[in-house]
């Protein structure tokens, strides 16, 4: 009896989850994320911090213990079917899940840290920096995805940023990346601060769950600011498997010295099996000015021409304004959540990346 009850306390229980063969075994300190990917079962994630949502599972039998209030992330529907943030839940007893589009032809890609060098830094705009690193060995990533870097001496906490480059098979030894300047930022504003290349850092990764999704739906593309970078990566990985999807990408920007990658856009859509429609939308742009383009937010576009949003699969990156505003209306018009990709920062390490 003693022993029971010490079982169904403290584990260890037994993890399963729909679609996996075997059960594994999971304790009660660590969260069931952590335990899913160690065991090899890519449950999809971003965060890892209760931030974003995309760890969701339902929880079909079992309980457990949440660390984080989820009522702001989840809908109202998804509370009811028990989803609940496997980055922020511990078992307390045995367990059954269920996890939406599980891939399991997928690895669970185990980050790796490689040692690197700043070989060159280059400006793309007034403040977002293109920085190039080499690596000492390969490092394999999604398009889409991103890296932590940390440079000792400078930053004590890691940044995250999306690499801006399409993955080379077998791993990258050379990574890009788009660096905004972010005032009172230290990393970027050491690096826009003066010459870096030399710098020794460690890049770790990859991080993320934003890829392109097989699937034959037209795309929306949306992102703000250096959000660019892994939008930049999924279409040219996109051009490299021949994806045939029509595509539109909405890209805001302040004004026009804010827009980049214009060169590479133009190249996407010469290349793209398909239509492609690249649209910069500018925010701030003096109205006296000889723009000839969308001026306003991008969000004001999502449904131009009369698209007919449902039939679409979104991919998004930028700031959290924009991205949540384009989310709540592209719900509203009727494109499910599990064909909303998106990737926001959601704390400091990520405020960098991605803030527009
Ligand atoms: Fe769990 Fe973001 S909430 S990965």
């Amino acid at each position: 009896m003693f022993g029971k009850l010490f079982k169904r306390d403290n584990g260890p229980f037994k993890l399963r989850i729909e679609g996996v063969a075997e059960p594994i075994e999971v304790d009660n300190k660590t969260f069931l994320l952590t335990a899913a990917l160690d065991a090899g079962i890519p449950i999809p994630y971003s965060c890892r911090v209760g931030g974003c949502g995309t760890c969701k599972v339902r929880l079909l039998d079992g309980k457990v213990k949440e660390y984080t209030d989820k009522t702001y992330l989840l809908t109202p529907e998804q509370l009811q079917q028990n989803y609940i943030l496997s980055c922020q839940a511990v078992a307390r007893s045995d367990l059954s899940i269920a996890v939406d589009d599980l891939d399991l032809t997928a690895s669970a890609e185990e980050r790796i840290t490689r040692s690197g060098r700043i070989s060159a830094v280059a400006p793309l705009t007034h403040d977002i920096l293109q920085l190039t690193i080499e690596l000492d060995g390969p490092l394999s990533y999604r398009a889409g995805q991103y890296a932590d870097l940390t440079v000792p001496g400078v930053i004590a906490e890691h940044r995250s940023y999306s690499f801006a480059g399409r993955p080379e098979p077998g791993g990258n030894r050379r990574v890009v990346f788009h660096v905004r300047k972010v005032p009172g930022g230290a990393f970027t504003e050491w690096l826009h601060g003066g010459a870096r290349e030399g710098t020794e850092l460690t890049v770790a990764g990859p991080g993320g769950d934003f890829w392109l999704r097989p699937n034959d739906a037209p795309m929306l593309c949306v992102a703000g600011g250096s959000g660019m970078a892994p939008l930049k990566a999924l279409l040219e990985q996109a051009v490299v498997e021949g994806v045939q999807r029509d595509c539109t990408y909405l890209y805001g920007a302040r004004t026009q010295q804010d827009l980049y990658c214009e060169a590479e856009m133009a190249q996407i859509a010469e290349q793209w099996q398909g239509r492609f429609e690249f649209v910069p939308v500018l925010s701030e742009e003096p109205e006296d000015s000889d723009w000839p383009g969308r001026r306003g937010l991008v969000t004001a576009f999502l449904q131009e021409g009369g698209r007919n949003l449902s039939e679409y699969h979104a991919y998004m990156c930028g700031p959290p304004p924009m991205l949540d505003a384009a989310i709540a209306e592209l719900q509203a018009q009727g494109i499910g959540p599990a064909n909303i990709h998106f990737d926001k920062f959601l704390d400091k390490s990520h405020a960098a990346r991605l803030s527009a």
